[in-house]
């Protein structure tokens, strides 16, 4: 075996829009779910928002020359929605488009692939408002928007990513309150789940219809891998992945999870013709990877009581475990061999599809510290640490016959983390949040060396 990654093995840096660019009021940009989620008092840790955020909309220049000075091969970054179509007229914001066209075609200059993703969460308000993901309008509005992007960006974007994390804005934000919209209806989320996924079949086609097949076309998951008791993992399996991979890989929900919602769900929402659309050939499959959970059956009866506020409508009587340390700074067990695990069970399951590490990085205490001669330094042994034996367990899977083809590093920058707002730190860069001033943390300065010697 090489010891390093194949030459043409993709390294790459993400991030998405609302964690980063901030300027919500700006050239037109309507509000999001999560301006309105963010500006909700109690929804988020301290009340932080995304108004600014790492002010990537007027620094992004310097942001893209932090990517050109890591080395990255390719950049994962997201598309605003409400930057695009600002309204629910359908007429598309040109300086939302003039925005994206002007990242893309600098990350080209570079020789970085431009790797986007299409809805990562910010919803715009007005589709909420008509019942957003409760409502299959949604899922047509976000395939009329992936035209009007594929319109303007064309084949000089690598690979098109429908949706990121569909669990997180389905069962998080429809089932429980922890994300926008945050309206804890427990078996609720089901139609958001539905029409999440017929939002992605709906958005390749339209891409795809521009585009043909110069681009690569993806969507990406994070797959909560589950150790301990079978049933309860193999339950929460069926809920938390092949809820959104079978429909889209396959064409089908699993019986299994008819059998296990039943109850409290009826699948009415699915109508004929759903699932030959959600279910569309796409090329790779993003995987984002951070921890594992540890899980047991308990004798709480289930049916028909199940109908709270639940992030995992149908397992309430699933029980979560304390997991094996050590934590992150957002109490995370770290477990690469969970990736490993992950990687050789979506490929076994999947076997026609390449993976991608879409996202992967650590929440650490960073502290900022100035040196004597004045210059800046973050010394994150932790976060060097956790990717080395990360990118560890991805060689051996790749080793091991997993068609693995990338990399991304999760975050570029340090930013919004959702409802935790600025306290959680991701990124490889440290952002001063007073003065936006980046400083490369030692994690970048390893992963360029990284990058350099191809691992
Ligand atoms: C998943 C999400 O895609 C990203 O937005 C988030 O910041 C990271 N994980 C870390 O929680």
């Amino acid at each position: 075996m090489e010891n390093t990654f194949p030459k043409d093995f993709v390294f790459g840096a993400a991030t998405a829009a609302y964690q980063i660019e901030g300027a919500v009021n700006e050239d037109g940009r309507c509000p999001s779910i999560w301006d309105t989620f963010s500006h909700t008092p109690g929804a988020t840790f301290a009340g932080d928002t995304g108004d600014v955020a790492t002010d990537s909309y007027h620094r992004w220049r310097e942001d893209l020359a932090l990517l050109s000075d890591l080395g990255v091969d390719a950049y994962r970054f997201s598309i605003a929605m409400p930057r695009i179509v600002p309204a629910p007229n359908g007429i598309p914001n040109a300086k939302g488009l003039d925005f994206y066209e002007r990242i893309v075609d600098t990350l080209l200059e570079y020789g970085i692939k431009p790797v986007v993703t299409l809805y990562h969460w910010d919803l715009p308000q007005y589709l909420e408002d008509g019942g957003g993901w409760l409502n299959r309008v949604t899922s047509y509005a976000l395939g009329d928007y992936a035209a009007i992007v594929a319109k303007r960006l064309g084949d000089r974007v690598d690979t098109w990513t429908t949706l990121n994390e569909p669990w997180c804005a389905s069962y998080l934000s429809y089932g429980a309150k922890e994300q926008a919209p945050g309206l804890g209806l427990g078996p609720g989320a089901f139609p958001a789940v539905h029409h999440l996924n017929l939002a992605h079949g709906l958005m390749v086609q339209a891409v795809r219809g521009i585009v043909g097949d110069k681009s690569k076309y993806s969507v990406t998951l994070n797959m909560p891998f589950n150790r301990g008791d079978a049933d309860a993992c193999h339950r929460l399996d069926l809920i938390a992945n092949r809820a959104f991979l079978d429909p889209m890989l396959r064409g089908r929900y699993p019986d299994e999870l008819f059998a296990i919602t039943k109850g409290i769900c009826d699948w009415s929402f699915v109508r004929p013709g759903d699932l030959e659309n959600a279910h569309q050939p796409i090329d790779v499959l993003g995987v984002n990877y951070y921890s594992t959970n540890r899980v047991a059956m308990s004798d709480r009866p289930q049916f028909p009581q199940d109908t709270g506020p639940s992030v995992n409508p149908g397992a309430s009587d699933v029980d979560w475990l304390p997991t094996d340390g050590p934590h992150t700074d957002m109490d995370w067990n770290i477990d690469p061999q969970g990736l490993y695990d992950t990687l050789m069970r979506v490929h076994d399951r999947y076997p026609e599809v390449d993976l991608v590490i879409t996202e992967n990085g650590m929440a650490c205490k960073d502290r900022l510290v100035v040196n004597e001669d004045g210059t800046k330094s973050v010394h994150d042994a932790d976060r060097i640490d956790y990717l080395q034996r990360h990118f560890a367990a991805a060689k051996r899977a790749l080793d091991d016959g997993v068609p693995l083809t990338g990399y991304f590093v999760w975050s570029l920058l340090d930013n919004f983390e959702w409802y935790f707002g600025y306290a959680k730190r991701f990124g490889i860069t440290y952002v001063d949040y007073g003065t936006q001033e980046r400083t490369k943390k030692d994690s970048f300065l390893w992963y360029r060396d990284f990058i350099a010697s191809r691992g």
